[in-house]
């Protein structure tokens, strides 16, 4: 069982995309065990992007991803960070399948809607920036 962090960005809580995106992990029959709206701090959005530190679009990405509420979640199953990743579809726009979230709602590379953790290292610092061992609850799932 392996638990990621996903997070709906400012366009995706702008565009009332929260919804929709939830929608299809539940379906998917993924379990939420943690969420909350909140507007990250500069540190940890440096922290949450410290892989992309020193590219060109680095600032511009601390800059769009603090400039409004982002829906943070950590979400539970069998393999959900590799299968979480192929619902979010390709990081560009123009790559970004039909049928995946990217593909189906976003235009833009750097408007891509939502962040899924790449590997179980990435989301154990992930989850770690934004969630309280406390704020992750445990409870029973109907199969
Ligand atoms: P994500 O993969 O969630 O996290 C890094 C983000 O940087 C990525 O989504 C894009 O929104 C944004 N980005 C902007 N330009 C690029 C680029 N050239 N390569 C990768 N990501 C980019």
């Amino acid at each position: 069982m392996e638990r990621t962090f996903l997070m709906v960005k400012p366009d995706g809580v702008q565009r009332g995309l929260i919804g929709e995106i939830m929608k299809r992990f539940e379906r998917k029959g993924f379990q939420l065990i943690g969420a909350k709206l909140i507007h990250m701090t500069r540190q940890q959005a440096e922290l949450h992007y410290q892989e992309h530190l020193g590219k060109d679009f680095f600032e511009k990405l601390v800059n769009f991803i603090t400039s409004g509420p982002v829906f943070a979640m950590v979400w539970q199953g069998d393999d959900v960070i590799a299968l979480s990743r192929s619902m979010i579809g390709k990081t560009s726009a123009l790559e970004a399948a039909p049928g995946t979230i990217r593909g189906d709602f976003a235009v833009h590379t750097n408007l891509n809607l939502i962040h899924g953790s790449d590997s179980p290292q990435s989301a154990q610092r992930e989850i770690a920036n934004f969630f309280t061992a406390e704020e992750l609850l445990t409870y029973s799932k109907a199969v």
